[in-house]
């Protein structure tokens, strides 16, 4: 599914929180395994993410609905996205009373990978436009990350 409401929740050990939907497929296979995979996608492929956030996977092979392709992630069992910029493999911290009442699954990250022309040596770069992170706005609307400054 495409998923924008993640956060991160702690260095170490690494920890995000993301709130999926009750009636989704994934809350199901979330469920079922105990784990998920975090692929954050660049501009390059936003439409793929939003044909792979308007169809449920009860329904279509998501993978071939939205155009993506796949590989083994290292840590678990589902795969991840090609075409994305970076890869969090996570197992669930289950937290019932979250989860029931308000969709949020807090998860540790057990393995990460990135593209190396975007995160380096624990930096993001922001090269290519093309390779930008998306922040959805609804309604099809996204944005990418603007230009690193320091404040001074
Ligand atoms: C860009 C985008 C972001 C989304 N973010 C979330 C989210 O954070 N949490 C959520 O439950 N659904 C979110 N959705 C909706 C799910 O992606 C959508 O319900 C999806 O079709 C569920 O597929 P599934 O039934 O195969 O799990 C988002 C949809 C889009 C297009």
């Amino acid at each position: 599914m495409a998923a924008a409401w993640v956060m991160a929740l702690d260095f170490d050990p690494p920890k995000v929180a993301v709130v999926i939907d009750a009636n989704t497929y994934t809350r199901r296979l979330i469920e079922a395994s105990g784990e998920f995979a975090l692929n954050i996608p660049c501009r390059a492929i936003a439409g793929k993410v939003l044909k792979a956030g308007s169809a449920s996977g009860r329904d279509v092979d998501k993978f071939a609905h939205a155009g993506l392709g796949k590989f083994p992630s290292l840590q678990i069992g589902a795969p991840l996205v090609e075409g994305c910029v970076a890869w969090l493999e996570c197992r669930v911290l289950p937290r019932p009373d979250n989860e029931k009442r308000h969709d949020l699954f807090l998860a540790e990250v057990v393995a990460a990978q990135a593209d190396d022309r975007v995160f380096r040596e624990g930096r993001w770069l922001l090269a290519d436009e093309s390779l930008r992170t998306l922040h959805y706005f609804g309604g099809g609307d996204f944005a990418t990350t603007g230009d690193i400054f320091k404040a001074s």
